[in-house]
């Protein structure tokens, strides 16, 4: 999904990859054995960002509602789960081998039918066969087919199956939703982009169930609430958009989608789909298991089975565009200074403390005003190099504040404290330093 208008600002995804690298953020996995294609590994900085965009879409999505329960299913499941979905039938990519250079393309993503890209052979594509993207294995000692697995290729389907025990246990009625963070699992024919499509990845899905007739009003609810929640996270306007849907693009369940597309060095790619998903699944999963999946309401003393409203975000794809809609550059005094102007609530540190210099005597307050901290905030501490130096690696690490001890805090027991942003600094006494940190950092 590109748009080739916008110009290829592949300078900025280089500097992010690397920064990436050599700051924590993600490694290429399996790297002392040659990598591993196109799976990554989230090191120190990384898992904490990736938390804190989970955490924030887990906050906004169930902690801050009353009408949304959350739930964690199992990554295994059995064939009939995906059988009943449609996934065995329609989760696939049309695949065509040139018969000349032996590549595999998918077919809805050439340019050129008649010319292959890998080599030029014209008229060498086999006929498309589809390719089926779910993860297969065994599950126990013995392979046969009464042992097949999948790894789920979304993480819905666990919404779906257990409609009726959240729905018992939970005393909830329509509308009401079920969040779900979690890994899923494509065989993807062409990962790539560094993060964006990845064989392993992580979602952050809602599946919102709602009366029948109310169900378009809940569609546009929540297609406004989520393109909100990236641009509360500090996305700029300019980068994000609503794409609805053209009808022949529409999934084999949805009646209407709309994605949220952000503006990627290479053009508009997909954050978010948000699909009104009808009766679909809940009757798929009735038909096939047996089990009636629908809900009685008394106060009409009627039965129906909930139409679905779906937010279906990636995590690790959308931590890639905080990532790159937070980096920066600027000169300061002749040299270039790279920031992370991440939002607060999403900068893996909240705060570095770094005592001026390593001489002993500044060691025990400095470890002190740590400790006082780091029970409310996740910190840094860092000792070593130049003063200068270890600002420079936060901003990189877009922490927002660093907090310095110095020789005049032995007597004076304040401390300073350099923002990321402005780089201004300010004196505040020990005493007062988390009341003033903690309302600017909510
Ligand atoms: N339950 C609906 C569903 O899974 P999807 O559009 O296929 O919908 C939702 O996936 C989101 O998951 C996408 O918008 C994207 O952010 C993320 N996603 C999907 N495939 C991915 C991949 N291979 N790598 C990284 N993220 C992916």
């Amino acid at each position: 999904m590109s748009d080739v208008s916008v110009p290829n600002d592949v300078t900025l995804m280089e500097k992010v990859v690397n920064l990436s690298k050599r700051r924590g953020f993600v490694f290429p996995s399996a790297e002392i054995y040659g990598g591993f294609r196109s799976t990554y590994d989230y090191g120190p900085i990384g898992v904490q960002l990736l938390r804190n965009v989970k955490d924030a879409w887990w906050r906004s999505m169930v902690q801050m509602r009353d009408d949304v329960v959350g739930l964690d299913a199992a990554i295994l499941s059995p064939p009939a789960i995906w059988e009943a979905s449609g996934h065995l039938k329609n989760f696939t990519d049309p695949l065509v081998d040139c018969r000349q250079c032996r590549e595999r393309f998918r077919e809805d993503q050439l340019e050129d039918l008649t010319t292959c890209p890998g080599c030029g052979g014209k008229d060498t594509f086999t006929e498309a066969r589809n390719f089926n993207l779910m993860f297969k294995t065994h599950a126990g000692p013995v392979e046969s087919d009464a042992a097949v697995a999948y790894l789920r290729p979304e993480t819905a389907q666990g919404m779906f199956i257990n409609f009726s025990n959240v729905l018992q246990s939970s005393r909830k009625k329509p509308p009401f939703g079920i969040a779900q963070i979690g890994k899923s699992f494509r065989n993807e024919i062409t990962p790539g982009n560094f993060v964006f499509r990845t064989r392993e990845f992580e979602q952050m899905e809602l599946e919102f169930f709602v009366p029948p007739e109310e169900a378009l009003q809940w569609y546009e609810y929540w297609c406004a609430t989520r393109y909100q929640w990236y641009i509360d996270l500090g996305i700029p306007e300019s980068k994000l958009r609503m794409r609805p849907h053209d009808a022949d693009e529409l999934s084999h369940y949805s009646s209407g989608t709309s994605d949220v597309e952000f503006l990627f060095p290479w053009g508009w790619g997909e954050l978010e789909g948000i699909a009104n998903r009808g009766d679909y699944d809940l009757t798929q999963h009735a038909t096939h298991s047996g089990e009636k999946l629908d809900y009685f309401d008394q106060a009409t003393n009627s039965r129906y089975v909930p139409h679905v409203i779906e937010p279906a975000a990636g995590a690790t794809r959308t931590m890639m565009a905080f990532l790159l809609a937070a980096y920066d550059e600027e000169e300061v005094r002749g040299e270039t200074r790279t920031v992370l102007r991440l939002h607060p609530r999403l900068a893996p540190y909240k705060v570095a403390v770094l005592p001026l210099s390593k001489k002993d005597d500044l060691m025990p307050m400095a470890r002190e005003v740590l400790g006082l901290l780091q029970p409310h905030l996740m910190c840094d501490f860092d000792e070593t190099q130049a003063i200068g130096r270890r600002y420079r690696r936060q901003d990189e690490l877009g922490t927002p504040f660093c907090v310095t001890v110095d020789f005049d805090s032995l007597e004076d027991q304040s401390v300073t404290i350099r923002e990321r942003d402005t780089m201004e600094q300010v004196r505040v006494p020990v005493a007062e330093l988390l009341s003033h940190l903690l309302p600017r950092l909510a």
